[in-house]
């Protein structure tokens, strides 16, 4: 039988459009080591699964003869699709047309996709590569932009959003991923910059590599904008994968529950011994929150940033917690600037999205000096400390070794409403550390003495004998039992359990005004 004209041209318009910038561009594409937008939705998604929209959709620009060279599609492939049986909306850009580079009707459909997910309640999903603003179109081009933001706002603590960066991002086009929760960057082919490096050479005189100014080591380690690195786009791929398996489709949901084989009542032998009997010496949290979690498997947000605290998500018997933990393996697991920024964006996701929080505390107090003081460690310890504060999602703590001075208080203490708090043997609760304690109570007492050094140092035990330990706290009802280590993986189930139908709320208000 034949097949109908309309058919046949309908299954013509389908194919070219497929084509997205033509053959050519593609091979283009794929000479540079990198993937089509196509490809990397087909690798994304569960087989069979996108639904495209608006694959006819062309630019209506005619500055500079744009009208003689059209694409449908536009530029941009926007669609639904499931991603492990759980449905999410997705917009890759088309680098093969105009450099993937975006138009008035490229943003609307990318806009269309932002309602969808948000009416729906599912994650969006972006997969970045493009030159920013399409140049022949002018402020359509910028109207484009905005329309994107405001809705990446509105989203925000709504949806999850996670940007994965596989290409250029360059301009006003960084700030679309940057109000998204996760920005995942690929290390061979992605770079971010406001402005690039002629801007920079032209302004400021400075020569940088686009990889210097913008690659994904920089934005990983020292900018902070970049949670994820990946080693290739596929990887990168996964990434999304993995963290949309702890995450709920939207924030009236409770995130995804997974059976375990590991057993709850599971000792951790191990952890009896992982606190040295020196308090200066470190050790690595990492091995903590491995050895309690489920199948020690911890997947970590923003590894090379602010590595003196760990953030992160895992699940206990089958539910997903928001990890966050110091590191006394770096800096003694001090709170910076950075510390305290990277914690509370991350407790406000976790708190957004209803995700347990967990927080394994080891730290000395805040990082004193010039740097961090003309920084603004107030202003940005203050965040942490708010965001602890207003989360109403189930909060434990469990205070390791070290809470010392405001840093106790910070860290998800009773008094900013953690739900439980549990300590360790090896626990010290005190304003400061025994040393500098001892230095400002009894420094006049020690100099009036024979011997200040030995007056100093029985000072040091006697403090040390009355601080350093969990019992004051204890006394007090700030903790509300003090912990054998090898049992914390079964009491922090326990905790779980007995806060999961916890119902909290804060005063209503249009929003608060954490300090920014
Ligand atoms: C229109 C663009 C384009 C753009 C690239 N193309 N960027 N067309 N508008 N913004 C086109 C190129 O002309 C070229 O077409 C094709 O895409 C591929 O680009 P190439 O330059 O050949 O590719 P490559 O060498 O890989 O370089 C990629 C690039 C470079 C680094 C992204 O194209 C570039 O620097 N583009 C401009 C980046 C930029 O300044 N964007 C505006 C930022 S300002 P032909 O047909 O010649 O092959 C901005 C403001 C938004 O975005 C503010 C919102 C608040």
């Amino acid at each position: 039988m034949d097949i109908p004209k309309p058919i046949i041209k309908l299954r013509q318009a389908r194919e070219e459009a497929m084509l997205g910038g033509g053959q050519k561009r593609i091979d283009e594409q794929h000479a540079k080591g990198k993937l089509t937008a196509r490809e990397r939705i087909e690798l994304l998604v569960d087989t069979d699964s996108f639904e495209e929209f608006d694959l006819f959709v062309q630019h209506q620009c005619t500055n500079f003869g744009m009208e003689k060279y059209k694409h449908s599609g536009d530029g941009v492939v926007t669609g639904s699709a499931t991603i492990n049986e759980r449905l999410v909306y997705i917009f890759a850009q088309d680098f093969t047309v105009f450099g993937g580079s975006l138009s008035k009707t490229y943003a609307e459909k990318i806009c269309k996709v932002m309602d969808m997910a948000l009416k729906n309640g599912c994650p969006l999903i972006g997969l970045n590569d493009s030159g920013g603003a399409r140049i022949q179109e002018g402020v359509d081009a910028l109207a484009g932009y905005a329309e994107i933001f405001w809705r990446n706002v509105m989203s925000s603590g709504v949806i999850p959003q996670i940007s994965a960066i596989l290409g250029p991002c360059a301009g006003g086009a960084v700030y679309s991923p940057a109000i998204t929760d996760f920005v995942i960057m690929d290390k061979k082919s992605s770079y971010m910059f406001v402005t690039g490096p002629k801007v920079v050479k032209t302004v400021l005189n400075e020569t940088v590599s686009t990889e210097d100014l913008g690659g994904a080591s920089v934005h990983a380690s020292k900018s902070g904008v970049a949670h994820f690195v990946s080693n290739s786009e596929e990887e990168a791929i996964l990434i999304v994968k993995k963290l949309l398996s702890y995450l709920p489709s939207n924030n009236m949901e409770d995130p995804p529950y997974y059976p375990t084989h590991d057993p709850i009542n599971r000792m951790c032998e191990e952890l009896n011994d992982l606190v040295p009997d020196n308090a200066n010496k470190p050790y690595d949290m990492l091995d903590l929150i491995n050895c309690i979690v489920d199948d020690g498997e911890f997947l970590q947000v923003a590894t090379s940033f602010a590595q003196n605290i760990l953030v992160g998500f895992a699940r206990m018997n089958g539910h997903p917690v928001g990890i966050v933990a110091n590191q006394p393996k770096v800096l003694a697991g001090v709170l910076d600037i950075n510390a305290s920024i990277k914690g509370a964006r991350f407790v406000r996701f976790c708190d957004s999205f209803n995700i347990p929080l967990i927080v394994l505390e080891d730290v000395p107090g805040f990082l004193p000096g010039t740097s961090q003081e003309h920084g603004g460690i107030i202003r940005n310890g203050a965040k942490l400390l708010y965001a602890f504060a207003e989360a109403t999602v189930p909060k434990i703590t469990v205070i390791v070794r070290k809470a010392y001075g405001g840093a106790y208080c910070v860290m998800n203490s009773r008094h900013m409403r953690a739900d439980l708090v549990y300590a360790w043997p090896t626990a010290e609760i005190a304003v400061m550390g025994p040393k500098g304690a001892v230095e400002v109570i009894f420094r006049k007492e020690a100099m009036a003495s024979e011997d200040p050094k030995k007056t100093l140092l029985e000072r040091e035990e006697e403090y040390r004998e009355k601080f350093a330990n969990p019992f004051n706290a204890a006394e007090r009802g700030y903790i509300d039992d003090i912990i054998e280590p090898a049992r914390t993986r079964f009491r922090l189930i326990r905790a779980l359990e007995m806060l999961a139908n916890k119902q909290d709320s804060i005063p209503p208000r249009k929003h608060g005004n954490i300090p920014l």
